[in-house]
């Protein structure tokens, strides 16, 4: 049985009740939940924008579906948190095994979500009691780059390491990024140090690819290094897109074009998540 929350409307029916009451807190319902009990329940439910309130509710979902047996799956489409997956400095938290934890001690039985950050490669695993499907969704994005180049050829780029994953298995090659220490202020935020390919590029289009565009930085980065090197066309894409502050007009200026997936609706989210939950049968087809 399937649960859509009011933030997936774009793609699904909700039959999910999510308001605010008078002072701000979350008011979550499932109407007729004596339906579900003892089903196996898909919840489709973003956690993006406003992710600490989404989890939340999330939460209250699964509280509710676990009082009546039901077993659960959540589809993501993007993981909060997951980038907090290491510990910089002492006493900093491991954010991404708490989410993982906390969803895992409601009920979740599994998690379905696209490039999960930690994960690092496609497939299943367990993390904190969770179970976790990551999907990939390099190759839809490489496909929708082959119109963005009119069929022409181009050579496919991550980066950094952390996203060779998503285009090893198309050739793709990846760029070193390193990370400074915190910058000063209240934004937790590494800014970029270096930036480096060890690859030609002279004269080829390239088209860049990683899990997520946030503030931008990574990839007007990207773009610089590789016009340096004579790179000629270039689009930048990626599985997620928060597009903070004005990074997509920035990016705008030093590429060809970005494009996005609907993970998180956005001005440029050109290829649709709904089709791959559809081959991977988290959904009917039709
Ligand atoms: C980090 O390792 C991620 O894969 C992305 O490269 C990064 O989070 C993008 O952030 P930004 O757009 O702020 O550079």
């Amino acid at each position: 049985m399937k649960l859509v929350s009011p933030n997936f409307a774009d793609l699904l029916s909700p039959n999910i009740e999510i308001k605010r009451f008078p002072d701000g807190d979350s008011y979550v319902r499932i109407p007729n939940l004596e339906a579900y009990r003892d089903k196996d329940v898909t919840i489709f439910h973003r956690l993006y924008p406003q992710p600490d309130v989404s989890i939340l509710q999330t939460l209250f979902m699964l509280n509710s579906l676990h009082a009546v047996n039901a077993s659960t799956t959540l589809v993501a489409p993007y993981l909060p948190y997951a980038r907090q997956d290491k510990i910089f400095l002492e006493g900093e938290v491991k954010s991404a095994d708490i989410i993982c934890s906390l969803l895992a001690s409601a009920g979740l039985k599994k998690l379905i979500t696209f490039n999960c950050h930690f994960m690092k490669k496609e497939g299943e695993i367990e993390n904190q009691g969770l179970k976790i499907k990551n999907i990939s969704f390099a190759e839809q994005l490489i496909e929708h780059a082959k119109k963005k180049f009119d069929n022409k050829k181009f050579d496919i780029i991550a980066p950094d390491k952390g996203a060779l994953y998503l285009v090893e298995k198309f050739g793709g090659k990846a760029m070193e990024k390193v990370r400074g220490g915190y910058v000063k202020g209240d934004v937790a935020h590494r800014a970029i140090s270096k930036m480096v390919a060890d690859f030609e590029l002279k004269e080829k289009n390239v088209l860049i690819v990683d899990d997520m565009i946030s503030g931008g930085g990574t990839m007007i980065e990207a773009c610089k290094v590789l016009r340096e090197m004579g790179a000629k066309k270039i689009f930048c894409a990626a599985t997620h897109g928060f597009f903070l502050n004005d990074a997509l007009l920035k990016l705008n200026e030093v590429c060809d074009g970005v494009f996005v997936s609907n993970s998180i609706p956005s001005p440029v989210s050109e290829v649709d998540i709904l089709q791959e939950l559809k081959n991977q049968k988290v959904i009917d087809h039709g």
